[in-house]
């Protein structure tokens, strides 16, 4: 048996018009990393706060470690929790921050310096540990946040959004330490952000939500090479996936501004034999621009002009019009292309990705 299960979670907020969060179902293995992404609003926090039992779960059951939970008080779940405004006591010290919950909790004082002190170690907090937040940097105060709440290992461990307050570069440190630290404590971790990155780079398995509705489940890759729907193609990966309206007709996809590429038998194939308008999908790394790939799909080589070109460092991002949309192309860094070049690229037809036009569902 799963160890968090959510069976049909529904929360409607008193006074609310319509629901929160409509049908969660999810069976989380222990020690799973899951993390839940999606868009402002879409109910990560709701969800994580009725797993925690901050809000009560409107209908629907959860089970932690087989027992059902939705009456149980909070600090009976065996839940330790990093809030997405994680405030720190502004008047104690780091070690007062990161025990003072134990010492709530009783635990005898021989044992709360133990952890406290394993904490420190831990989150590389030794020399801050008499400090107060206010002169601690936004990573260091970020890891005494962290460090309250592993002290209390527990079997599960939610965090909200715990790097929001970071600068770019501290979020990447801080990512890799979360994810040694899952590695170390074993807790069943449930991770909420609106960052696909921190998803796609952490976690075992992604939720993916819209408007209080999972979209899908599965792991980083799964939702990267297989969107069930357009959202998800569009919210996973950076830059986005670029999308055509197109009309399929025979062998062919024809796009709103006259181009048009040939599908090869094994896509056709897994077409079915559908034709008509729909959503072509393609990912900037499989727009190709070199002489092979030119030469190997030549019936379908495109051209265009570049309009803008983002210098990533490793590797560059241009842009241009195709087929009636921007079109972004992820290029190595090998393959520099100037502003107001002429380009031939050809879409690798194996990555195509095709989508039902008023459903949005991928249609493979
Ligand atoms: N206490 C509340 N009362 C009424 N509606 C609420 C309450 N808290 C949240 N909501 C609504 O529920 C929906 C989900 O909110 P939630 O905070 O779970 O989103 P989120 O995915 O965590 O977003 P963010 O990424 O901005 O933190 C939103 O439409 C929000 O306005
Ligand atoms: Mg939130």
């Amino acid at each position: 048996m799963a160890f968090i299960q959510l069976k049909n979670i529904c929360k409607k907020y008193p006074g609310a018009a319509k629901n929160s969060v409509t049908d969660f179902n999810l069976e989380i293995e222990e020690k799973e990393f899951i993390a839940f992404v999606g868009p402002s609003g879409c109910g990560k926090t709701t969800t994580l706060q009725m797993i925690a039992g901050f809000e009560e779960i409107t209908e629907g059951e959860l089970f932690i470690d087989g027992k059902r939970m939705n009456q149980v008080a909070p600090r009976d779940r065996g839940i330790a929790m990093v809030f997405q405004n994680y405030a720190l006591y502004p008047h104690m010290t780091v070690e007062k921050n990161i025990s003072y919950g134990l010492k709530n909790m009783k635990v005898p004082a021989d044992e709360i310096k133990r952890k406290t002190d394993w904490a420190i170690n831990l989150l590389g907090l030794d020399e801050y540990r008499k400090r107060k937040p206010k002169n601690l940097s936004g990573g260091q105060r970020q890891r005494v946040a962290l460090g309250r709440a592993i002290v209390k290992n527990q079997k599960v461990f939610l965090m909200d959004e715990p790097l929001s307050n970071l600068d770019a570069k501290l979020r990447v440190s801080m990512r890799s330490e979360i994810s040694k630290l899952h590695r170390q404590l074993g807790s069943t971790t449930i991770y909420v952000t609106h960052e696909q990155v921190e998803a796609m780079t952490m976690a075992d398995r992604i939720v993916i939500m819209k408007d209080g509705v999972i979209q899908q489940v599965g792991k980083p890759m799964e939702l990267y090479e297989h969107p069930v729907n357009k959202f998800v193609a569009g919210f996973i990966g950076s830059p986005q996936m670029n999308f055509y309206d197109v009309t399929v007709e025979g062998s062919c996809v024809l796009f709103p501004d006259g181009s048009k590429i040939i599908l090869p038998d094994n896509v056709l194939k897994n077409l079915n034999g559908k034709t008509g308008p729909m959503i072509l999908g393609i990912r900037g790394e499989d727009i190709k621009l070199d002489g092979l790939n030119l030469d190997l799909l030549k019936d379908s080589v495109q051209s265009s002009v570049v309009d803008n070109v983002e210098i990533m460092g490793n590797e560059n991002n241009l842009y241009f019009n195709f087929g009636g949309s921007t079109t972004i192309a992820r290029v190595s860094k090998y393959e520099v292309s100037q502003l107001g070049d002429s380009i031939s690229f050809v879409f690798m037809p194996t990555k195509l990705h095709f989508f039902d036009k008023d459903t949005e569902e991928a249609l493979f």
